[in-house]
């Protein structure tokens, strides 16, 4: 694999896979910008090279017809023309005639951004499947393949995997910033290294957290994770979201380093009216770790050198049970550590509160980054 700053991109085409795969609503405005902010790096050094640039990316999962209607790319296109303050051409058309004419007319330092390359999903999963065909056609239109787009470095699809195999390859600012900043964490943690763990699906994490316990110090868990490891030791979790399915698996965890929940926000079924409590009754459901939690969790993470941070605290999407989520947020951001932040929600989460640039890094990967501490090898990144 070679860094974008080993190659020379002088006045080539280059084709960047980006991954803009980011949350859109439905009035079709995109409610987190956050991977397109990253990205701007690798463009505007390609720009600074007079290259011409092609951007590829997916949104979403397209599995149906109708799916292209919320998944059209466009509304990215016109963001990352406003970040840039430059004209994006946006072709809406993932191959054909219509490509071929813009890119024919490209001058340097012109961006054309094609349209989601899961639009060729539809045609029997081309994209998603690594049609080689379809990698090729893409790899086509330029002279140089750079691989920016790290939440996709778990995927081996037509156009990151697929690309690389017909054109001279490397990685991009983003993903080498990703790299620099997730790997030490799993290989070399300055200690004592804390692993706080959230959010609700187990099922999707269990290696990850098989691994981060492996190298922890101390695991703080909360999040509705937290319920599954309380129901696991046999304590009473009343009707608070628990993965079922997860439940013999955190049985046979070794539970030396784990630190759980001590008292906790919970509600009524109407989740309106709380109260805090250190034990949870039969009707009740758990939505936030409570005081106690919080002060035994600031505990932990003031005697760490290295901190990782997956997961929500609390049912976050209701503002009333963001508090655990925002108390840690808050004593991170005076502490002298290393800070990571794994993606998805707990990214989302301290962007939206206002404390992404009190951590050492916040990654833009959701499924990559975790499968890049579960010590897999990426099939992006060996391009
Ligand atoms: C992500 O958001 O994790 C990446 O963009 C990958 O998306 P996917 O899970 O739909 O492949």
């Amino acid at each position: 694999m070679k860094r974008i700053d080993e190659v020379n991109l002088r006045n080539k085409t280059v084709i960047i896979r980006v991954d803009y795969n980011v949350p859109i609503n439905d009035k079709l405005e995109i409610t987190d910008d956050n991977r397109i902010k990253e990205s701007l790096k690798t463009i505007n050094y390609c720009l600074d090279n007079n290259c011409k640039i092609i951007l590829l990316s997916h949104l979403g999962k397209v599995k149906k017809e109708e799916d292209k209607l919320k998944y059209s790319l466009k509304p990215v296109s016109e963001r990352l023309s406003l970040l840039l303050d430059k004209q994006v051409t946006f072709v809406p058309e993932t191959r054909g005639n219509l490509v071929k004419e813009t890119v024919l007319k490209m001058q340097p330092g012109d961006i054309v951004m094609l349209e989601n390359t899961r639009f060729e999903d539809l045609n029997d999963k081309k994209e998603s499947s690594c049609d080689l065909e379809l990698a090729k056609y893409w790899a086509s239109l330029g002279d140089i393949f750079i691989n920016d787009a790290f939440g996709t470095c778990h995927r081996a699809h037509a156009s990151n995997v697929g690309i690389s195999k017909y054109l001279p390859s490397c990685l991009g600012f983003l993903v080498l910033k990703e790299l620099d900043n997730l790997l030490p964490i799993i290989n070399n943690p300055e200690r004592p290294f804390t692993v706080i763990l959230g959010g609700a699906k187990l099922s999707d994490k269990l290696k990850t957290v098989e691994n981060l316990i492996k190298k922890a110090d101390y695991i703080l868990v909360g999040g509705a994770m937290a319920y599954t490891f309380l129901k696991a030791n046999n304590e009473e979790v009343g009707k608070s979201l628990v993965d079922e399915d997860s439940l013999e698996f955190v049985k046979s965890l070794d539970k030396e380093k784990i630190i759980l929940p001590i008292d906790h926000i919970v509600s009524l079924e109407n989740k309106e009216e709380t109260r805090v409590v250190d034990k949870i009754s039969p009707n009740e459901i758990g939505l936030d770790i409570g005081p106690k939690t919080r002060e035994l969790f600031k505990s932990f993470l003031e005697k760490s050198k290295t901190i990782f941070w997956n997961g929500p605290m609390g049912y976050y999407e209701n503002p009333i049970y963001q508090e655990g989520t925002k108390y840690l947020c808050e004593v991170i951001s005076k502490l002298d550590v290393t800070s990571v932040v794994g993606g998805g929600d707990s990214a989302s989460c301290v962007i939206n509160m206002g404390y992404k640039d009190k951590f050492t890094h916040v990654s833009t990967g959701g499924g990559a980054s975790l499968e890049l501490l579960e010590g897999k090898e990426l099939p992006g990144i060996n391009i």
